[in-house]
């Protein structure tokens, strides 16, 4: 059975001081969740963080990283740089990044690969547009952002990492996929994975579905066979709201 996470993805939110308040009301609400919680804060407020956990079975994600370990890339951070500070988890290929930061599934591959390296666990978003979706190349789409992901990634190391299927039209726009769009494209992504790595491997990845996630919406996709967790923007902003979807 694949174990579920709820991933938290803070974006561009709270100052240090905010953080670990939040983080302060969280731990309290979910000491006793039955779920891997993941924290992905922006760069500055993963030390305090990391600090606000200490001791509880919450774990530390970034939202970024650069694929190269050092070098002159000024305003960038390395995975060595995380995992130096108890960074366990890492988002790569955000659609934020993909269509304001450059991002290409090439540098998504190079971020995994890097990623992996140095022992941090990805959690590589994939995902289609409005228009794409009309058009109806969503499963041609993910399946090929998912195996380009992937290139040059062992079996052994894709099932330990994590995907999550985030249509950019769902993202911050309270329109979320029906449970039945989610799980059906989550199962072209795992399908996907079986064509790379063979049935098994694909059966032990865990595929999350990301957008517009919140309290109400949270049981009914989970309760979907492919669905393995959630990728939470807005809703994790809230320690109350947040709770709730760790206890669906
Ligand atoms: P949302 O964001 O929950 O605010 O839609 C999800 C994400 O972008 O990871």
């Amino acid at each position: 059975m694949r174990r579920p996470i709820i991933a938290a993805n803070w974006k561009m939110h709270k100052t240090i001081g905010e953080a670990v308040a939040l983080t302060e009301e969280l731990v309290s609400l979910i000491a006793d969740a039955e779920v891997d919680v993941v924290i992905c804060t922006p760069f500055i407020c993963l030390s305090a963080v990391k600090d606000a956990i200490a001791g509880t079975k919450i774990h530390l994600g970034a939202q970024n990283l650069h694929f190269k370990e050092n070098g002159a890339y000024t305003g960038e951070i390395s995975s060595i740089m995380l995992k130096e500070l108890g960074v366990e988890y890492v988002i790569i290929g955000h659609s934020e990044r993909r269509q304001y930061f450059a991002e290409t599934d090439e540098t998504v591959n190079l971020k995994v690969k890097a990623a992996i390296g140095h022992g941090l666990i990805p959690i590589i978003c994939v995902g289609e547009n409005l228009l794409q979706r009309e058009q109806g190349i969503t499963d041609e789409l993910v399946s090929m952002q998912t195996k380009l992901a992937l290139c040059g990634v062992s079996s052994k190391e894709t099932e330990k990492l994590v995907l999550a299927y985030e249509p950019i039209w769902a993202i911050g726009t309270g329109m979320t996929a029906t449970k039945e769009q989610a799980n059906d494209t989550i199962s072209k992504i795992r399908k996907a994975v079986a064509e790379l790595h063979g049935d098994n491997t694909a059966s032990k990845v865990r595929i999350l579905y990301g957008g517009s996630i919140n309290r109400n919406n949270i049981s009914g996709l989970m309760r979907e066979p492919e669905i393995d967790g959630g990728l939470i923007g807005g809703a994790s902003l809230n320690a109350e709201e947040f709770a709730k979807i760790v206890k669906y």
